[in-house]
Order: structure tokens, then sequence, then C-alpha cells
């Protein structure tokens, strides 16, 4: 892989069409039947608020090959939602590009802690986590509910 054209930057609102694709992809990242990946008007109002949200993406030859969300839920702490490479090209160091970018901001924002959530089958983003230094603290399972929608 010519590793050198693959550019790590901030998600604009032009590239919410390629990312969204791009996310529905692989099923990687469903939780449900209903739910493959964020919404569209999800990632335009992270892309809106860079305060409380870290939306990165890598790119080759004008394709995305890489996703990263992280949400600063307070002052203190950062969770890592999602982190994604385009499969034929991992292993590659851009899944490291991507996570040092948010990493680096994060702690010059002066949060604390990182956490994330991770499936207990994917096997490869435990790995890479683990070699990031986090630590397995706890297992969780995931419940959801829709809110139902009131006439207005
Ligand atoms: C996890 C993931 C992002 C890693 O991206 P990547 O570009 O392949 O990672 P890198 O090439 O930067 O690898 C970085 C390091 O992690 C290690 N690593 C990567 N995959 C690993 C694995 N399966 N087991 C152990 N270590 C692993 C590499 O050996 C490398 O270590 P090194 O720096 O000491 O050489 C990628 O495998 C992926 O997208 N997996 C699917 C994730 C997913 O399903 N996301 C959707 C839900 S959020």
């Amino acid at each position: 892989m010519r590793s050198q054209i693959v550019e790590i930057r901030h998600m604009l609102e032009e590239d919410i069409e390629k990312v969204h694709a791009f996310g529905l992809s692989d099923f990687s990242f469903s939780v449900s039947n209903d739910v493959h990946f964020y919404e569209k008007e999800e990632l335009l109002e992270w892309i809106h608020t860079p305060k409380q949200n870290i939306l990165l993406i890598g790119t080759m030859d004008g394709g995305v090959v890489g996703f990263l969300y992280t949400h600063i839920i307070s002052k203190l702490w950062g969770i890592l939602d999602g982190l994604y490479v385009k499969p034929d090209l991992r292993g590659h160091g851009i899944g490291t590009k991507m996570y040092n970018t948010a990493y680096q901001e994060l702690q010059s924002r002066g949060v604390e802690y990182i956490s994330v959530q991770l499936d207990v089958n994917d096997s490869d983003s435990r790995g890479f986590i683990l070699n990031k230094g986090f630590r397995t603290l706890k297992t969780y399972s995931w419940y959801g509910k829709d809110i139902e929608v009131h006439p207005k």
C-alpha cells in the first residue's frame, strides 16, 4: 500500500454521503436490524459541534478508507465510539494514525480518560486497543429501546 497517500483529516459536511455509504458497506457497525451506522443527520450534528465530537476520516485517492468517531462526554472523559478501516487496507497503520490524531486532540484539550466498548467477538479491535495500552475493565451487554414519538 502507498501509505504516504493516506490522508487523515477532520470530516467535513461534504464528506457525509461518502462516509455514510462507507459505514453501511459493512455490517460491523450494526447494533440491531434497524441501526446499521450513524444517521446522516447525526454526522452533520457532530461536525457542527466539534467541542464535543471528533470525527476523522482517512482518505486515499479521493475515497474514504477509514473512519473514527470520539464523543467528548465531559471535560475529563472521551468515548471512542467508532473506529473502522477498510478491510483490504488493514495492518498498514491507518487505524493507528487516526487513533493517534484523536488521542492528541483529547490530550491537548485536557481530557484525562478515554474508554471504548467493543463487541466481544471483534478480536481485531480488541488486539488493536490492547496494543494501545487500554485494559479490559468490564464486559457489558447492549440494551436499546425506541422512544415513542408523541404527536405535537
Ligand atoms: C481495529 C482496526 C481499526 C485496526 O486498524 P489498522 O489500520 O489495521 O491498524 P494498524 O495497522 O494501525 O495496527 C496498529 C497496531 O495494532 C495491532 N493490531 C491490529 N490488529 C490487531 C489484531 N487483530 N490483533 C492484535 N494486534 C492487532 C497491529 O499489530 C499494530 O501493532 P504495531 O503498531 O505494534 O505493529 C481494524 O482492524 C478494523 O477496522 N477492524 C474492524 C473494526 C470494526 O468492526 N469497527 C466497527 C465498529 S466500531
